[in-house]
């Protein structure tokens, strides 16, 4: 028998219908569109205004936009992994709720915390238990509501960040194609640079933390940015070494979506040019989770059977990594 391989057999996405626009955010805060598009490359994000709505309610949408897209009854999937930054509550799993609610009524579910980098991480947890011959279908959403945890006071993130929400299946494949290879990477040397004080078991909720605004995301962006940009590269190129694969060889990067000079940088070092690497910042913003899953949605129509696709991103904690992987369907 050959060896199964854990493969992305259909995608979904959702982005809520308000823009925040960078000619908006002028007006918010001391910045302006051409400081943000040369920093950022961003030129809008997408923002969940209605009340009421967390990120379930973006991942719902993105898991039905697969499902019906692929013709899936929701029925036969075996398991729901949500990576996100942002769940709706703490204890109450979110990615239960979004199984039950899209009708994955015989699927398990929990979700998966690893900031920026959680849809990579869960791609890699995904594609074990589909290698398990255990499991075969699970489906990875990853989604944010970046929103609910920003400070629209603070320039230094809030012309960065967006909601958003995208969604994979991943199938077993016996033609050796989806996910070939990871590596994957962590340093707590980041902690103090990206983080929310507040609201967690070191500094629990009060009155205080509210009106010091410790629950809005703090960003030391320029040390950040050191560490995005040279190990986000690193891991790419070492992904590539390791698989014998050269710039021509590998058909698209699918960088994680924080900022456009990170991501020039990583193509530079693996050799890329431009038209290979996906690129959807400049509509969204920064998603944290739904960077990867948003970027496949919107590229999906291009790619073919037996695309090498490499997958890199970097984010809170420090978090980081690659995923070498065969893209296994052509979708027209
Ligand atoms: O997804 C998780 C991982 N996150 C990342 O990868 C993000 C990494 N960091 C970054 O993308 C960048 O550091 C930022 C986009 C956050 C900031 O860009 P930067 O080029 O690192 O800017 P900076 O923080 O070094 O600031 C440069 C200047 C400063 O002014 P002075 O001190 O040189 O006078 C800032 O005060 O730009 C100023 N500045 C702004 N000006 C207009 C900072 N934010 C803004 C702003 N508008 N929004």
């Amino acid at each position: 028998m050959s060896k199964i391989t854990a493969a992305i057999t259909a995608v979904g996405g959702y982005v809520p219908e308000y823009v925040l626009t960078n000619q908006i955010l002028e007006t918010m805060v001391d910045t302006n569109d051409e400081w943000i598009v040369t920093r950022t490359g961003i030129r809008e994000r997408r923002i969940l205004k209605e009340e009421g709505k967390g990120t379930s309610y973006l991942a719902i949408q993105a898991a039905k936009d697969l499902l019906e897209k692929s013709n899936t009854d929701p029925k036969d999937i075996d398991m729901v992994i949500l990576a996100t930054a942002t769940p709706d509550m703490p204890v109450a799993v979110t990615g239960v709720y979004v199984a039950s609610e899209i009708g994955a009524v015989n699927a398990f579910s929990y979700d998966l915390v690893a900031a920026c980098s959680s849809f990579l991480f869960g791609m890699s947890t995904a594609a074990k238990y589909i290698e398990s011959g255990r499991y075969k279908k699970v489906l990875l959403i990853g989604a944010d509501k970046m929103s609910s945890i920003i400070d629209y006071e603070d320039r230094a993130t809030c012309i960065i960040f967006g909601d958003g929400a995208g969604a994979v299946l991943f199938e077993p494949n016996e033609e050796g194609l989806g996910v070939q290879d990871e590596f994957l990477r962590t340093d707590g040397v980041g902690r103090p640079h990206l983080k929310i004080d507040a609201g967690g078991s070191i500094l629990p909720a009060s009155a205080e933390t509210v009106a010091n605004k410790q629950h809005y995301v703090f960003q030391d962006g320029r040390t950040v940015f050191k560490f995005a940009v040279s190990n986000m590269a690193e891991v790419s190129e070492k992904i590539m070494e390791r698989n014998g694969l050269s710039g021509e060889d590998v058909h698209w990067l699918v960088p994680h979506q924080a900022n456009k000079r990170i991501i020039d940088a990583t193509a530079s070092r693996m050799n890329l040019p431009e038209e290979k690497v996906m690129i959807n910042i400049d509509k969204y913003g920064n998603t944290t989770s739904a960077t990867l899953p948003l970027c496949l949605r919107d590229y999906e129509k291009q790619l073919k059977k037996g695309d090498n696709i490499v997958f890199a991103a970097f984010g809170g904690g420090f978090t980081w990594g690659s995923l070498y992987l065969k893209w296994a369907y052509n979708s027209n």
